[in-house]
């Protein structure tokens, strides 16, 4: 393991720079069949917003089984469960793989632990609008299925340089550097096909299709998470963190984590049988925004406290690679106070909804929990 930059970067970049592109070039495959769908509902609405305008006649017949009751409270390993048993079947189902290899890295990259927290704040964002967990079941997978493959390269030698997740050897360690740079591809790929595809097609109308994989391709990209991601690698360059504001770290953090879980709320209130209107989805953004910053200050916080074996990766890995945290910024107690401020506005954002339980008990997780 190359526990600083230099070393990293003499043995871990070069191979870095043609795995993405290869990368590249699976990315803009994605775009030319992605392309059309997105200007279609470009030319409907607003570009950044989910449009309103972009509402048609819903299929709402087949929206109605399985939707929470008011006042329901769902299980949280229920709903984890459900969610594995989604993927396993969406990635054993998966056309026809070509390679075994890329198949066993796949699965070895989604399936092997992982709290599932994204999958179960699609669920807590449906139960706001009334939407049916069958539904929902899609971009939950999907959004496991993306942030699967940001875990892959995120441990990658160029990258972060971990070689343990989730209890487990990385991917990269398991198999090889190129296995796993192209299973975080082929899983990218997978999560848009999951969204796209026929079965998604039998429960969601395509007007849903667009907005809930605009919504996931957005968050994933170079204004998301990927474009967090590079900010982060930059970072480590600072010579020094004190000179580097506050505003900067909250802007790699929103992007890099916030992003996606932001994505996944709005996602699941996408699958109700109305599109919600824009005052919803801004309210549930809002959650997810200040939830999505509030798990990364605390990711921060618990690569300095934790220890590996609770956390399933290494600790001290932040350290290592120089990284601009919210410890290193504002020290441990600050950065708590900071993660409880930001859950009592994400919950503050939740007023307008009486169905909100599941994601209040998924706020709360964030902030209290050890791994
Ligand atoms: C880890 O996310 C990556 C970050 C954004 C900090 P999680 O802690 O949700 O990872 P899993 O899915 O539970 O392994
Ligand atoms: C990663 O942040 C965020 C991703 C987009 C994957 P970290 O690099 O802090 O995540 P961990 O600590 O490796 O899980
Ligand atoms: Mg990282
Ligand atoms: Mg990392
Ligand atoms: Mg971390």
């Amino acid at each position: 393991m190359f526990r600083n930059k230099a070393q990293r970067e003499a043995n871990g970049r070069s191979l870095g720079k043609c795995c993405n592109a290869v990368a590249g070039h699976q990315v803009s495959a994605l775009w030319v069949s992605l392309s059309a769908l997105m200007d279609c509902v470009v030319s409907l609405g607003k570009e950044t917003t989910i449009p309103c305008e972009t509402r048609l006649a819903m299929n709402t017949d087949k929206l109605t089984e399985s939707t929470f009751k008011p006042g329901q409270s769902a299980n949280l390993s229920t709903l984890r469960e459900r969610v594995e048993n989604k993927l396993e079947r969406l990635l054993s189902n998966s056309k026809k793989p070509l390679s075994p290899t890329l198949t066993a890295a796949m699965h070895y990259a989604c399936m092997s632990g992982g709290k599932r927290m994204r999958a179960q704040l699609v669920y807590g964002g449906g139960l706001c609008t009334g939407a049916s967990l069958e539904v929902m079941d899609f971009p939950a997978a999907a959004i496991e299925m993306m942030h699967a493959y940001s875990l892959v390269h995120d441990d990658l030698p160029a990258m972060d340089d971990d070689e343990l997740r989730r209890g487990l050897p990385t991917c990269h360690v398991r198999y090889n550097e190129a296995t796993a740079i192209l299973a975080g591809d082929a899983l990218q790929t997978e999560a848009i096909d999951t969204l796209l595809g026929r079965e998604a097609s039998e429960v969601l109308n395509v007007s849903q299709q667009l907005l809930i994989t605009q919504t996931l391709s957005r968050a994933a990209g170079a204004a998301g998470m990927v474009g967090g991601q590079m900010l982060d690698l930059e970072a480590e360059d600072s010579t020094t963190h004190l000179d580097v504001n506050r505003s900067r770290l909250e802007i790699i953090h929103k992007a890099k984590t916030s992003a996606l879980i932001k994505a996944a709320v709005q996602m699941g209130a996408l699958c109700a049988a109305d599109i919600p209107n824009d005052t919803t989805l801004t309210a549930l953004g809002n959650y997810g925004e200040k939830i999505g910053l509030a798990f990364q200050v605390v990711d921060d916080i618990l690569d300095v406290e934790s220890d590996t074996e609770t956390l399933g990766k290494p600790v001290g890995s932040d350290e290592g690679l120089n990284k601009l945290t919210y410890p290193v910024l504002l020290g441990l107690d600050a950065s708590k106070q900071y993660a409880q401020d930001l859950h009592d506005e994400a919950i503050a954002s939740l007023a307008a909804f009486s169905d909100n339980a599941l994601l209040v008990e998924l706020a709360a997780n964030v902030v209290k929990r050890n791994h």
